[in-house]
């Protein structure tokens, strides 16, 4: 039987399916049915910076109280603070914790280093194993320059590594001028694993009622190639590990993240789709192809088709449809 183990920013994962953050993973039923299903660990859906600092203007106020002299308690959240967001965070956090063996992602929507970063501590002291920074400054600024934008980020990693001891990982998009370079020095900023890329709500227009709407909520299995061009040309040079998300849907599709350095992949629209079951599918498929190959662990072949390691390097790089669109015809 091939084992499918892989070690992902320090997590022993007994495979390399993570259940990816997203409103299925949201509730401890949910998460409970990750692990029956094979998930090797979950990201929680992300708690976001707004409500962390809605929280924060609450203990500021609690602490000026006279009465208040321990406000480094966590007890401070279970009494004060019921309905906080942060606070139902940290309880599923414990819950979870309680419920499963396998890892416990937590993840937070940033898009500042300001303050809140001392709250990540309260999900590490709630149990979470790892933590995932789902940053994403929207380059619209039309008075920052790119450098200015890109700083944000490692400020936030800056801020956030003083208050925790557990590993953590940055999510990114692929907006960005300099995305190689860029990822390359987020490698080496502290981090212990990146995921490449997140998905975001896009605008589209209903042109009949002439207003604006979200679209296209769950990704396209043509999408995996943003994930799979950009780990095959960054696992080599990464001082992270890598793990892959957008348009993973099937085993071939892990495979080939593997193949191109991935240290674990990251699901969600397939599982809106197919159910958490689907996972089971995903590993069987895995598994199969691995028997079929002769290979017997992922170290067998994981990054043997990087763009350092391929055969045809330029095939990463390359982005114009040359050779097909000179005639009619595309195959
Ligand atoms: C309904 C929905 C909710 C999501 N919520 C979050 C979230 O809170 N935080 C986050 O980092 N990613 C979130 N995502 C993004 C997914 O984690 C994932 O990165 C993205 O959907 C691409 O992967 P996929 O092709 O498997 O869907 C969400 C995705 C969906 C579809």
């Amino acid at each position: 039987m091939a084992n499918l183990e892989t070690q992902y920013m320090g997590l022993k994962l007994k495979n390399p399916i993570i259940a990816a953050s997203s409103g299925l993973t949201n509730s401890v039923e949910d998460i409970k049915e990750f692990e029956e299903n094979g998930a090797s660990a979950v990201v929680l859906k992300s708690i976001f910076e707004e409500e962390i600092r809605i929280q924060m203007e609450k203990d500021q106020k609690e602490m000026q109280r006279e009465s208040f002299l321990y406000p480094e308690t966590m007890d401070f959240y279970d009494n004060y603070a019921q309905d906080d967001a942060l606070t139902k965070h940290l309880q599923l956090i414990r819950e979870a914790k309680k419920a499963v063996s396998i890892p416990i992602i937590a993840s937070v929507n940033c898009v500042s280093a300001e303050k809140w970063p001392y709250y990540a501590q309260s999900l590490q002291d709630a149990g979470a194993d790892a933590l995932e920074l789902n940053v994403f400054v929207l380059p619209s600024d039309f008075n920052k320059t790119c450098d200015e934008n890109e700083k944000v980020y490692f400020k936030i990693i800056d801020e956030v590594k003083k208050y925790v001891k557990i590993p953590v990982s940055l999510k990114i998009s692929h907006y960005s001028s300099n995305l190689g370079s860029f990822t390359q020095q987020l490698s080496h900023s502290g981090i212990d694993g990146l995921v490449l890329f997140n998905r975001f709500y896009s605008p589209d227009i209903d042109i009949n009622n002439m207003s604006l709407l979200s679209s296209h909520v769950l990704s396209n299995p043509s999408e995996i190639s943003m994930p799979l061009r950009w780990i095959g040309i960054i696992s080599d040079r990464s001082a992270c590990d890598l793990a892959a998300s957008t348009g993973v849907n099937d085993g071939e599709d892990v495979v080939k993240l593997i193949l191109t350095g991935a240290k674990a992949t990251q699901v969600a629209t397939t599982i809106y789709k197919n159910g958490k079951s689907h996972i089971k599918t995903i590993l069987e498929e895995l598994e199969s192809w691995m028997n079929q190959k002769g290979y017997t662990s992922l170290e067998d072949f994981r990054g043997l088709m990087s763009q350092e390691k391929t055969e045809n390097p330029a095939a990463y790089y390359r982005m114009q449809f040359m050779k097909y669109f000179a005639g009619k015809n595309y195959k």
